[in-house]
């Protein structure tokens, strides 16, 4: 989801479209506009993408209210409560059209105070968690905007970030959160909020990150920012030149192909990045080195980059290390504390349980690490320690430039916690180190190998009902992303398990023609690997399988395509075996008609639990 509003002294719908429109690949369900305009708002909303939202407005009747209003607020909805509907799009007012707001995150005691409410006569118009927001604003507006989101904010529970406006106030606009992001930066006069700095002008002079409870309250000319207790906070200014660096597909059909075929360079800024120890805050790899253990969190596609990274660090690291889902991680009551380091991968560094998982471990003592894409974000500012990758902004909604990098970041930093902790020798760091600098060749000549026999399989299998993914040892997290990426994309079911495990089930949903890839890379159990492709041939699937050259052996007699990958160190295949299944399901989308940029359903920022 996306949240923006502006106030200054210009016209304002445009300021908030174009926001809205930066900020529209984090959640594109339905989106809109408000604007206080003479004691009462002018809204407009829309189901749909941002264009839909400009169509709305563009033929909206109150064309000559909504051109005057110099303040203003908007949203961008990707749905938790309450399906896709006009009706339930943002902004939300309150029943006496006094107040709209704009929120990102859950409300979770929404169903006792929609009761409460309810009793005191208020009507609802949306089946969303966050109406009552706007009721609890209105009815609490007798000392004024500030006063009433402070009382507001005082009976929420959840994790949040909100922006209201009052119709009696029009040049005001108060923003508040709680664990959900949510910036207020500025231009001359004029004052913008933003859930992320990506949805603010470019030529911003700065930009102020909101923390847990306080409550901004912008005007054009000022902005004061107050804690829960009331007292004045000072500025905390962001880093503004990443966000100025807008992403675009020039030259690329979509956003996605871009950042696959990017891949390489993103790769290569990134380990020039950890080569100068880019790191905020504490160095990691000093904290590992004294580490019992380190447990890795993420979601989607930075979980699979976290299986890599149990890898390299028990290997390459000499630490031991788990991994799990952060939302099912934080909920197990897991055995961290002192002495352990706990990890969150989550590329846009904002994703809800991987912030939760982290504060939990902080609770527990645990010494609390974050490796994210995005200087300034909320992982960032929690984290006792902070390495980045540096792979450019991600646009599209599946991962995949952050993938790799995450892998390479993942690595480094093993190698590093290994020399510290005295387990590999000079020599052997030296040849792994090598190794990681050769990742964006490596990549690069996988894009290439992956090229032709891809197009055909695409061309063979772009019906197919189901897929089959199948891996060992390191090639199982690539699987799995493998499967993760065509169902994102392309909406085809599929699975992904570990090779060895097939027998015990998955083996029963192949026949005649399954299409099945297995990643049958450079691994210690690549002969077992080989005699499971033999047994999902034996039932008469087709198989597509990724090796490495060099080692292919049967498996290249077994396959029907073949994509040979350049042999690289065991635990770093993933980031070159990656490619071929990223451009699969790539493929795969496109043929079926798809935009692979925007998945239905799926949102690249995800800020609720
Ligand atoms: C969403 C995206 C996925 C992503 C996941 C974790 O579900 O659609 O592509 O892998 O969030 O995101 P993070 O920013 O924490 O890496």
């Amino acid at each position: 989801c996306g949240i923006v509003g502006y106030v200054g002294h210009r016209p304002c719908v445009e300021l908030l479209l174009d926001g809205l429109e930066r900020l529209e690949y984090r959640g594109y369900d339905s989106a809109g506009v408000a604007v206080p305009v003479r004691g009462a708002f002018v809204r407009v909303r829309s189901v749909g993408g941002i264009a839909a939202l400009r169509g709305a407005v563009a033929g909206d009747p109150r064309q000559a209210a909504l051109s005057a209003a110099t303040a203003g607020i908007g949203h961008t909805r990707w749905a938790t409560h309450g399906r896709v509907s006009e009706g339930n799009a943002h902004p939300l007012g309150d029943d006496r059209h006094r107040v709209q707001i704009v929120l990102n995150g859950i409300v979770e005691n929404h169903v006792e105070l929609r009761d409460e409410l309810r009793a005191d006569g208020a009507a609802f118009a949306s089946e969303t968690d966050a109406e009552v927001v706007a009721h609890l604003v209105g009815r609490a507006l007798d000392r004024g905007l500030a006063d009433a989101v402070r009382a507001t904010l005082d009976r929420l529970d959840g994790h949040f970030a909100f922006v209201a406006a009052s119709a009696a106030e029009p040049g005001v606009l108060v923003g508040t959160r709680r664990a959900c992001p949510l910036v207020v930066g500025h231009r001359d006069g004029e004052r913008f909020f933003g859930s992320a700095l990506v949805g603010l002008p470019d030529d911003l002079h700065g930009a102020h990150a909101i923390e847990d409870d306080e409550i901004a309250v912008a005007e054009a000319g000022s902005t004061q920012v107050v804690d829960a207790a009331g007292a004045v906070v000072r500025p905390r200014w962001l880093e503004l030149e990443a966000a100025r660096v807008r992403p675009s597909h020039a030259g690329h059909e979509s956003f996605m192909l871009a950042e696959i075929g990017e891949q390489p360079q993103a790769l290569r800024r990134t380990l020039r990045a950890q080569s100068a120890a880019h790191a905020i805050g504490e160095a990691p790899w000093e904290t590992l080195a004294g580490a019992r253990s380190v447990s890795f969190v993420g979601c989607g596609t930075s979980h699979h980059a976290a299986l890599v990274g149990r890898y390299l660090l028990e290997s390459w690291g000499g630490l031991r290390a788990e991994v799990d889902v952060a939302s099912e991680w934080r909920h197990r009551d897991p055995d961290v504390g002192p002495g352990d380091v706990v990890l969150g991968i989550t590329q846009s560094g904002e994703t809800a349980d991987t912030l939760g998982a982290l504060r939990l471990a902080r609770e527990r003592g645990a010494h609390v690490l974050g490796l994210t894409n995005v200087p300034g974000s909320q992982i960032t500012r929690e984290a006792d320690g902070t390495i980045l990758t540096d792979a450019g902004t991600e646009v599209s909604v599946a991962a995949t430039k952050t993938f790799v990098t995450q892998i390479a970041a993942l690595a480094g930093l093993a190698l590093r916690t290994g020399v510290a902790r005295g387990v590999l020798e000079p020599a052997r760091a030296a040849l792994l180190a090598d190794g990681v600098e050769r990742l964006p060749d490596v990549v690069a000549q996988a894009q290439e190998a992956a090229a032709a026999p891809v197009a055909r399989a695409v061309e063979r299998w772009a019906e197919e009902p189901f897929f089959l993914f199948l891996g060992r040892h390191v090639g199982l997290p690539v699987a799995l992303e493998g499967a993760l990426k065509l169902k994102e994309i392309a909406y085809v079911p599929s699975d992904a398990y570990a090779a060895g495990e097939m027998k015990h089930g998955p083996i029963a949903l192949l026949s005649e023609g399954t299409p099945v890839i297995c990643v049958a890379t450079e691994s210690p159990v690549l002969d077992k690997l080989r005699s499971n492709v033999a047994e999902v041939r034996a039932r008469g699937a087709h198989v597509l399988a990724i090796a490495t050259e060099g080692c292919a052996g049967s498996i290249a007699d077994e396959a029907d395509e073949l994509v040979l990958i350049p042999p690289t160190d065991v635990l770093l295949s993933p980031v070159p075996a990656i490619v071929p299944l990223q451009l699969l399901a790539y493929g795969i989308a496109r043929a079926r008609g798809l935009d692979p940029d925007r998945p239905r359903n799926l949102a690249k920022t995800v800020t609720v639990e």
